[in-house]
């Protein structure tokens, strides 16, 4: 809020109406990745708030968490930390199953990839229900990591948790619920 940058990165973000279904309004941060001016600030906002946080764990939720993760890991000197969906990892893994809107899906991290008491933050593009963040958080806490905060590049004002986003999404709520 306030951060002229933030106008840019929103504008970057293309709104796809009824895809992949009917009533949603995806929120495509594709676009966001060709506009190199605002992927760099969107990743420098996220660096600028985590860099003296002694953070050493950034974990990213398969798949979007995956294009900003790294770069925000590289910059702050910590690990990337992939959380995949299933049957992706290849080593030995622990697994964390969340409610979708219709039935469940799973996320699964590599056992050994985080030691105990590591500082840690999961990273994904968008925050809707909450519920794929916080398989994400079980995840890093069974494995005895503490979790400093989950960070998004959209977010809903509704959702009163520890989630540090940068743009509010605008109906995102009645979309998908
Ligand atoms: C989207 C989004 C988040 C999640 C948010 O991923 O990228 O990971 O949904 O929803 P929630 O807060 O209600 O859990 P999606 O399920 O589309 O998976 P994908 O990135 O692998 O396509």
């Amino acid at each position: 809020k306030g951060d002229p940058r933030l106008q840019a990165i929103s504008q970057a973000i293309r709104v796809v109406p009824h895809f992949p279904k009917q009533g949603i309004m995806f929120q495509d941060i594709t676009t966001l990745l060709l506009d190199h001016k605002a992927f760099k600030d969107t990743v420098d906002i996220f660096v600028d708030r985590y860099r003296d946080m002694h953070i050493s764990v950034v974990a990213g939720i398969e798949a979007r968490g995956f294009m900003f993760g790294p770069s925000i890991a590289l910059r702050i000197g910590a690990k990337f930390v992939p959380l995949r969906k299933p049957r992706k990892l290849p080593g030995e893994v622990i697994s964390e199953k969340y409610a979708l809107e219709y039935g469940t899906d799973c996320l699964e991290l590599h056992v050994g990839a985080v030691q105990p008491g590591e500082r840690a933050i999961v990273i994904d593009d968008l925050v809707a229900t909450g519920g794929t963040l916080s398989a994400g958080v079980k995840l890093l806490e069974r494995v005895g990591a503490e979790v400093v905060e989950c960070a998004c590049v959209i977010g809903v004002p509704e959702v009163k948790v520890m989630i540090y986003y940068l743009l509010a999404g605008a109906g995102l709520l009645e979309s998908h619920f």
